[in-house]
């Protein structure tokens, strides 16, 4: 058993942040999300994994490496443009070649790892097994149709959905998904879509079974996805202190503080990361908030949010709440009178005042 994670498109829906960054390496608690992709396949006892990246960046296999920091093997797969996920398992035959393999869109997130639906997909002997969610938005996603326990269909993106499911974005093959994906055609919004190489599968008779995620699963394509991915992550972390909490300071809840961090006369109440390096001062960090290595929060509050590195709350006089802060950003006192907003905000960035 294989690997192949998907870790190219646009991220367009998640700019301004992925301007500057990959939408894979955007960290959830302070971890990179492809990073659960790789770690849900290593724990899932597979030791090979492809990972498609966009060709005309490197950023993915220069941050990532070749796999040794788990003890496995990374090959690399360029794709030149995000022609749909259907090309992403084209360009991935080589790679796999007539082993059975996980598809994993390395921006989805789900707990319980992959190694149940890998026994699901080995006791049954399937050609394809779909992993499928409950969802309230069926019509975001691709949507299977189900009799008799049986899916009889699958639709991308439909208007009217015939299901209140979301095929989730893991999925387990066996070679046969090649010949699907060489006989599509491009769909109206111009990309080979994964949905109709599983119609293909299913018109041919293959057996495509599937396996009901119970847990939480996340495709973080959206901000607000990625909040709430970093709360379900967080609610599970195991809090630990390697930073330095000085006397005047209160931790309460699940924190996480690490190395070199300082926490000075501030209130942290978890669940929440504090990432290495970070000075907290006359602080309130609220539940569900990560900050990144490096950034500084004084005389600020900061609650259900995501702060990546080397950013600075400096003195904000109204709590900072479900946000999303890129590395670098600074948020700080506008000093003088008239008391004023002053904003440099980059393309296709949102701020909301009271
Ligand atoms: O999240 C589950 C959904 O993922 C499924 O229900 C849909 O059937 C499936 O088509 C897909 O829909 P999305 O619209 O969410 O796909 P998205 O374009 O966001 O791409 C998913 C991942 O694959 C993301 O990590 C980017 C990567 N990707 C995407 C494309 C189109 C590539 O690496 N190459 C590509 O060409």
């Amino acid at each position: 058993m294989k690997a192949l994670i998907a870790s190219g498109g646009r991220g367009t829906r998640l700019r301004p942040i992925t301007h500057t960054q990959n939408k894979h390496l955007i960290p959830i608690a302070n971890k990179p999300i492809l990073y659960y992709a790789i770690e849900a396949a290593v724990e899932a006892g597979i030791r090979e994994v492809g990972i498609v990246h966009t060709a005309d960046s490197l950023e993915v296999p220069d941050y990532v490496g070749d796999g040794s920091k788990w003890g496995i093997k990374i090959t690399y797969i360029p794709q030149d443009k995000p022609g749909g996920l259907a090309q992403v398992v084209q360009l991935a035959e080589q790679f796999v070649q007539r082993d059975d393999f996980v598809f994993y869109l390395g921006d989805n997130m789900v707990v319980g790892g992959l190694k149940r639906f890998v026994d699901d997909f080995q006791r049954s002997k399937c050609n394809c097994l779909l992993t499928l969610a409950r969802v309230k938005d069926p019509e975001r996603f691709g949507v299977p149709e189900i009799r008799d326990g049986k899916i009889v269909g699958v639709e991308e993106k439909p208007k009217v959905p015939k299901s209140r499911y979301a095929v989730a974005g893991i999925y387990v093959y066996d070679h046969h998904i090649f010949d699907a994906v060489r006989s599509l055609k491009p769909s109206a919004r111009g990309e080979l879509e994964i949905s109709d190489a599983h119609q293909y599968l299913i018109d041919k008779g293959f057996l495509v079974s599937y396996a009901e995620i119970t847990g939480w699963w996340k495709d973080t394509g959206k901000p607000v996805d990625l909040l709430e991915a970093n709360r379900l992550v967080l609610d599970n972390i195991t809090p630990h202190v390697d930073g330095d909490v000085d006397m005047l300071s209160d931790i309460a809840g699940k924190v996480v503080i690490e190395k070199g961090a300082r926490i000075i006369n501030s209130k942290i109440r978890g669940p929440a990361i504090i990432g290495k390096e970070c000075v907290i001062e006359n602080s309130y960090i609220g539940p569900f908030t990560s900050i990144g290595d490096r950034t500084e929060v004084r005389n600020s509050e900061v609650e259900y949010s995501i702060v990546l590195r080397n950013c600075k709350i400096l003195s904000v006089d109204i709590r900072i709440e479900g946000s999303i802060l890129g590395n670098d950003v600074e948020i700080v006192e506008a000093g003088g009178k008239p008391r004023v907003h002053r904003f440099m905000i980059g393309d296709q960035s949102r701020v909301e005042v009271a």
